[in-house]
């Protein structure tokens, strides 16, 4: 039988959410990921880093920033078991500085994703996917990576026909 995981990194905290800076107690991602489960039967698996990040704005924007420039890969706090049962991943991702969080890095070289497809479902302020496909890419190449979807944050709530539409055009619906 095939099998989904939604693996994902989501931030709570201050935001930027359509201009505004509010404080988010689920992240935009996150919010998306559930709207998915609720759609279709899979485990969830959130990615989250062993080193806590900065709960402000900016600190967080410097912080991130600082991940990318060091290529940095963040200790992970937990593991998926038995990641061979599943031939589809749905990886949720916010766009950081144009391309995933370096924890999805961590996640995605922790795991032999050879033969699996997955799907990146990127949540942004702007900038859509950016490179974070390619770079998905790079880092899985024996992988099915497909296209992906991208929300803006803020429309996230509204998206539950686009999320639909997207899971029925990748045969999970
Ligand atoms: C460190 C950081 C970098 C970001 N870089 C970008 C960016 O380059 N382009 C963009 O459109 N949005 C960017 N954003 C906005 C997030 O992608 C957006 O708010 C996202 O929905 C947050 O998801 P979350 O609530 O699940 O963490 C950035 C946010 C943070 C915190």
């Amino acid at each position: 039988m095939s099998q989904t995981l939604i693996a994902f990194f989501s931030m709570t905290g201050e935001s930027y959410v359509s201009g505004k800076l509010i404080n988010l107690e689920k992240g935009n991602t996150h919010v998306a990921v559930d709207m998915i489960g609720e759609m279709m039967e899979a485990d969830q698996f959130q990615i989250k880093t062993v080193q806590e990040y900065p709960k402000g704005h900016m600190p967080l924007i410097n912080y991130a920033k600082e991940e990318l420039n060091h290529q940095a890969r963040p200790k992970l706090t937990r593991e998926v078991i038995n990641m061979e049962q599943y031939d589809t991943i749905v990886l949720g991702y916010p766009n950081w500085w144009g391309t995933c969080p370096m924890p999805v890095f961590t996640f995605l070289e922790s795991y032999d994703f050879a033969g699996k497809r997955i799907l990146p479902l990127c949540t942004h302020e702007g900038s859509g996917l950016s490179n974070s496909v390619a770079d998905i890419r790079k880092i899985c190449p024996q992988a099915n990576v497909q296209n992906g979807l991208a929300i803006v944050g803020g429309q996230v709530k509204e998206s539950q026909a686009i999320l639909k539409e997207w899971l029925k055009t990748n045969q999970l619906l």
